[in-house]
């Protein structure tokens, strides 16, 4: 269903035609929304708006509120790389007091005092401090944690020979991944992961759950601000930047939250393909695909988050023949960015090697945790598919649930088989007494066993 398109956007329509790229005769004499049943199929939605309005769309957000969605690859790198014009700041949106009540947008797009929101050298400055303190992390110590905590969760649900690894595992590692990176104690992992989904689904407890995040956070910055330590809070408090305690905080609390559905949507979909392609699984048992390799494919095809709200314009300019009014919203589209005709002909071409896809974005706002990201979802694939070769999916294919939430994919539940096993003896607060049962290595990547601590 398209919904009639407003008369302030009626004039740039025009000018669309005007400047000799004219709308095809698909076009739909109304807008598409980008949110419920009509957004169910990714592929066929972008097709159907590169084929009526070319590198750039206007469509309608939830609340019907019209936006550009960037779809092209290279409109994607000229808007991510241009703060002007294309701000980060959301104070520009000429639409904000349209804006409804409890918006589920709003968490992402509100105004914030953190590097997502700035600009210029405001930016510079507390990115500096979230670049350089993520930098000083010891990238042994992060693959480290990933396998103790993957054996951790396996070890609640091991000996019941069944699970669903996305409740119980893959939305539940990159928290406790990042609440001891952050510099929190390990037994504050589980009800941080709770809270963090819970406020993400937008639940009636959202509220709840954001305190019981925001309390946490305050708790460590105090308590980093009198005894300094190795991990994240303490760098970002002390950085040559001079970061404010509420800057401190807001950074900490966009880590923790950037990283989790992010990381835990790239662990659920590569579990998913493993599971259910048995092409995919042979080109990685054999050794034609590695681990990274895989993930690599996965960042291009089934991305974490394919669209990107957003970029709002400060200056009135034409993007591929649209006129964008200063203060309107555009929505990165790196989803369809990575499947642009112009750069992938052939869908079906590997990519393997290639990482010049959108799924960390470009330009100065670019993903500064990729790597991070990258650590927790290889070496907690490749622990758990060691620690559970014989693992099946549970249920026949056309079973498994997604949900949608603007474009993104997300798994509902990923419920899998395996044989029971006894729990693995893990020590507390120190890293794993035994580590893998008597495995010769991982049947699915190859690779050798990971027996060190
Ligand atoms: C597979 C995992 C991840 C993906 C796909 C991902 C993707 C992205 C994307 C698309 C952006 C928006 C960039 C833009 O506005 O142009 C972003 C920003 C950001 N991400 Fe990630 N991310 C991931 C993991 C992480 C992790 C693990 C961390 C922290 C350790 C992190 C921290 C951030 C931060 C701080 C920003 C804001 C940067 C800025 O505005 O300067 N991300 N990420």
């Amino acid at each position: 269903m398209t919904i009639p398109i407003p008369e302030h956007l009626r004039a740039r329509f025009e000018l669309k035609a005007h400047v000799g790229r004219p709308l095809s005769d698909e076009d739909p004499g109304g807008l598409l929304r980008l949110h419920g049943p009509e957004a169910a199929d990714p592929t066929a939605l972008y097709a159907r708006l590169r084929a009526t309005y070319g590198q750039v769309a206007p469509v309608l957000l939830p609340g019907d509120l019209p936006v550009w969605l960037v779809l092209g690859y290279q409109a994607n790198l000229d808007v991510a790389r241009a703060p002007y014009p294309y701000s980060r700041d959301s104070r520009l949106w000429n639409l904000a007091d349209r804006v409804p009540a409890a918006w589920p947008l709003g968490p992402t797009v509100d105004w914030e005092p953190t590097c997502v929101f700035t600009d210029g050298r405001a930016h510079a400055r507390t990115r500096a401090a979230v670049t350089d303190s993520l930098e000083d992390l010891d990238r042994h110590g992060i693959r480290r944690y990933v396998s103790r905590y993957t054996k951790m969760l396996v070890n609640e649900f091991i000996h019941t020979g069944e699970a669903d690894l996305v409740g119980q595992y893959a939305e539940r590692l990159p928290m406790f991944v990042m609440t001891r990176l952050l510099g929190m104690d390990e037994a504050d992992g589980p009800r941080l992961a709770d809270a963090a989904r819970d406020l993400m689904t937008g639940s009636d407890t959202a509220a709840a759950s954001n305190n019981v995040i925001k309390t946490a956070l305050v708790r460590l910055v105090n308590a980093k601000k009198a005894r300094p330590g190795n991990d994240l809070a303490s760098w970002l408090g002390t950085h040559e930047s001079g970061l404010s305690d509420d800057e401190v905080l807001g950074h900490l609390r966009l880590m923790l939250i950037a990283a989790y559905e992010t990381t835990a949507n790239l662990i659920a979909n590569t579990l998913h393909m493993i599971l259910t392609d048995r092409r995919f699984r042979a080109s990685l048992s054999g050794g034609h695909m590695t681990l990274s390799d895989a993930l690599e494919g996965m960042l291009w095809d089934e991305l974490p988050i394919s669209v990107v709200p957003g970029r709002w314009a400060n200056a009135d300019t034409t993007l591929d023949g649209w006129r964008i009014e200063a203060g309107d919203m555009l929505l990165l589209g790196p989803g369809a960015a990575n499947t642009d005709p112009e750069i992938r002909p052939d869908l079906s071409e590997p990519v393997h090697g290639n990482r010049s896809h959108l799924a960390f974005s470009a330009g100065p706002h670019r993903c500064p945790g990729e790597d991070i990201g990258r650590a927790i979802a290889d070496t907690g694939i490749d622990t758990l598919l060691t620690l559970l070769p014989d693992m099946r999916l549970a249920v026949s294919q056309d079973e498994v649930r997604w949900d949608y939430v603007l474009l993104s994919k997300r798994l509902s539940k990923l419920p899998v088989r395996f044989q029971p096993r006894p729990p693995l003896a893990l020590r507390s607060g120190s890293l794993p007494a035994r580590d893998l049962p008597a495995a010769t290595g991982c049947p699915f990547t190859g690779a050798a066993a990971n027996t060190a601590p």
